[in-house]
């Protein structure tokens, strides 16, 4: 059972047109009455956030609220399989004229190839400059849609409905799009804002434990570097076998997208304090690019943070105890192998680290914490330039052999 504080929903700031403030009393009457809560993503050209679950059939009515010819449901096989011929009867009924468009799925096919594929196919199947793409699945499919949506025609509209808990919880709360270059991650995009983010949380159910845990492993980040309280309300709710009821999914979504809320009202840009969400990710963007979709982004970004942990201890930035907590969270809490894999030898990590997209000039910054909650400042900002004898230190004792298996299970 997931424990429900006190400030939860008093707190739901921009709560809307759907559903006004709620009071944690009040969440109670939410629970037994399922509805749409509307927030919005505190970014500089914010959109809506639809959050609920078993909300599907409110979906058609937000959606005719714009004007539009033809909306085009774009997924991977799994997820279409799973919710797409609800969606698109729904869609149906409510005369929505719709086409399905199915792309690769998976960290392996956010390329430029499956982008360009995306697009000829949607100007192939005549999508006008008033057509509406639907990005319909996790994070990946959600960047490459709204990248897709930003380059045709100089800029069609897209509506975010993320599937995964990374998707709702994270990647929905950025207008980041982006695919990967064959020598790092996320090295082509823009920024480029939804229509609004439609997020149905009935549909984390049927998400492997694997990606529940990745999407976690951002929360867990989120309260390192700006609220340790929250890591004390994660290890309590994070339960062994990851399996939630709709209400308890509800309020952990409705919770870690607070955490991450918090971070960009303080820079809406995504462009300075912001950088702070970037903890783990200069390591952990390192071992994705390397394990070739055989670890999920989650896993990755794990392991990047104990790393970061053990390159601030090293500077004598944070002491045994908050790094011992990175561990025992993502570890034993979580259950994640926090090795690295086999075969990630330092030189080949420093190597694309080094082509890292948070580089200036010559040196490779990091995020790294100055203390529990805290993140260290540099010159002026929030990363520090580490020399790479000084990283390669810290990766050559960091214990490895993760054999890597396919991210399915
Ligand atoms: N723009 C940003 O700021 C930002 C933030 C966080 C993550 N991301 C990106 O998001 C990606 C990771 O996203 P992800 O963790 O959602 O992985 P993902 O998009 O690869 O999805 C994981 C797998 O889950 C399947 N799936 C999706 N929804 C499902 C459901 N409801 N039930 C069953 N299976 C389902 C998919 O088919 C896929 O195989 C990375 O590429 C990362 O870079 C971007």
């Amino acid at each position: 059972m997931i424990p429900i504080a006190q400030p939860l929903v008093s707190s739901c700031l921009h709560a809307g047109r759907i559903s006004k403030e709620k009071t944690s009393e009040s969440l109670s009457a939410y629970h037994r009455t399922p509805e749409v809560l509307e927030l919005d993503t505190a970014l500089k050209d914010s959109s809506p956030y639809f959050l609920g679950y078993t909300i599907a059939s409110a979906f058609p009515s937000i959606l005719c609220r714009h004007d539009f010819d033809r909306v085009f449901l774009i997924s991977d096989l799994a997820v279409s399989q799973l919710y797409g011929p609800e969606l698109i009867e729904l869609l149906h009924n409510s005369h929505v004229p719709v086409e399905e468009i199915s792309i690769a799925n998976g960290e392996r096919g956010k390329t430029f190839a499956t982008l360009s594929r995306l697009c000829e196919d949607l100007v192939r199947h005549r999508i006008s400059k008033n057509s509406i793409l639907i990005a319909f699945g996790g994070g990946v499919i959600g960047n490459i849609v709204g990248l897709a949506a930003g380059l045709i025609y100089r800029g069609v509209r897209f509506i975010d409905m993320p599937t995964t808990l990374m998707g709702q919880t994270d990647s929905a709360l950025s207008n980041k799009q982006a695919i990967n270059g064959d020598q790092g991650k996320n090295q082509f995009g823009i920024y480029y804002p939804p229509l609004f983010v439609w997020s149905d949380v009935r549909m984390l159910r049927s998400e492997l434990p694997r990606y529940v845990r990745s999407g976690l492993v951002e929360g867990v980040k989120n309260a390192l570097i700006s609220d340790i309280d929250f890591l004390d309300y994660l290890q309590v709710c994070i339960n062994p076998d990851l399996s939630y009821s709709d209400a308890e999914y509800f309020d952990l979504v409705y919770r870690l997208i607070e955490s991450k809320r918090r971070i960009l009202e303080k820079d809406p840009t995504e462009k300075h304090y912001a950088i702070v969400l970037e903890y783990g990710h200069t390591f952990g963007h390192a071992i994705e690019l390397l394990a070739q979709g055989h670890l999920s982004h989650g896993e990755c970004v794990a392991v990047g943070m104990c790393l970061a942990a053990e390159l601030a201890h090293n500077l004598h930035l944070i002491d045994d105890e908050l790094r011992d907590r990175h561990y025992r969270v993502l570890g034993d809490v979580l259950g994640i192998d926090l090795r690295l894999p086999i075969g990630a030898d330092s030189n080949t990590l420093l190597c694309i680290i080094d082509s890292d997209n948070k580089r200036t000039g010559r040196s490779v910054r990091h995020v790294l914490l100055s203390g529990p909650g805290r993140v260290a400042q540099g010159d002026g900002d929030y990363m520090i330039s580490v020399p790479t004898e000084r990283v390669r230190i810290v990766l050559d004792a960091y214990p490895r052999g993760h054999a890597s298996s396919k991210s399915g299970g």
